[in-house]
């Protein structure tokens, strides 16, 4: 798409189908959609009113969109065949303008089961940043959980709440907080607690202190130097017992009729998750 002063996603404008799923709804006008060419490169666009979307094989107008139901097979000025969907989790955190380092769908996936995020659940997350996980935390707990989230930086709390309003909707069951993870941790009566922080050890203390006995801790970091230290901090911190640490590798094939192998390139590292369960007290 040959526009250059598009970002990969206006996040100027709601989307105005709201809500993530309007199951059945066709495209609406300012909602955002997934442009997928012929060669398989993906785009984020808001359908706003007069916006043309140029690719190398002609152009797409966005009124054209609005109207037609999700999964539209769309075509150029030219011919050229434009995919138009309304964006999963998956191909939605990839394709989003950041301003700081997101979990890669992939590993939201392990925060959701090895963190064992349930509908219901109350969960703290400190370490927001553009929200990514937010958005995954908020599906899995549904209306009748609560999420927290600690943040120290008021830009990457309203990031957070612009991918949030976007990209989910409506969220009174979603706080947050300004304030350092430690200082916002420590009042929270939790099922889940969740630190994406550089320096997860210095919140520990804070963090089985907002957790109910049998709660359970998710911590990333990315290097294994942090790990050496979260690793130090839990022998260190006696509430927390029976942790486990892993990483997930996830390679991409190719998957041609004439040509079935992995994928050239892949994401070879992201980074490693540790869970560990909140002791009763003595
Ligand atoms: C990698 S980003 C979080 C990404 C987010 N979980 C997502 O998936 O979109 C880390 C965030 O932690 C915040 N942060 C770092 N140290 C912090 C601390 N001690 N207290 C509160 N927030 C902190 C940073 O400002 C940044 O927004």
């Amino acid at each position: 798409m040959s526009d250059p002063t598009e970002t990969n996603a206006d996040q100027s404008e709601p989307n105005a189908a709201d809500a993530a799923h309007p199951v059945g709804a066709p495209f609406a006008p300012k909602e955002t959609v997934l442009l997928i060419d012929e060669k398989g490169r993906e785009y984020l666009r808001s359908l706003r009113q007069g916006r043309r979307f140029d690719f190398s094989g002609g152009y797409l107008d966005a009124d054209d969109l609005v109207g037609r139901p999700d999964g539209t097979e769309a075509r150029t000025s030219t011919g050229a065949r434009i995919l138009v969907f309304r964006p999963t989790y998956s191909r939605l955190i990839p394709n989003l303008p950041r301003q700081a380092q997101v979990i890669y769908p992939k590993d939201t996936g392990s925060f959701l089961i090895y963190g064992d995020i349930y509908p219901g659940a109350r969960v703290v997350e400190t370490g927001v940043g553009p929200g990514a996980l937010t958005l995954a935390l908020l599906r899995a707990i549904g209306p009748n959980g609560t999420l927290v989230s600690i943040e120290r930086r008021e830009d990457h709390i309203a990031m957070a709440q612009e991918t949030v309003a976007k990209f989910h909707g409506d969220a009174p069951n979603w706080r947050t907080v300004l304030a350092e993870a430690a200082d916002g941790l420590a009042e929270e009566q939790a099922d889940r607690v969740i630190l994406d922080l550089p320096e997860p050890v210095p919140a520990l203390a804070a963090a089985a202190q907002a957790l109910r006995p049998g709660g359970v801790l998710c911590s990333w970091v990315p290097t294994t130097n942090q790990l050496g230290e979260l690793g130090s901090g839990l022998r260190a911190e006696k509430r927390f017992a029976a942790w486990q640490t892993f990483e997930l590798m996830q390679r991409f094939w190719h998957v041609a009729e004439r040509s079935v192998r992995p994928d050239h390139r892949m994401v070879a590292h992201t980074g490693f998750l540790t869970t560990a369960w909140r002791l009763a007290d003595v």
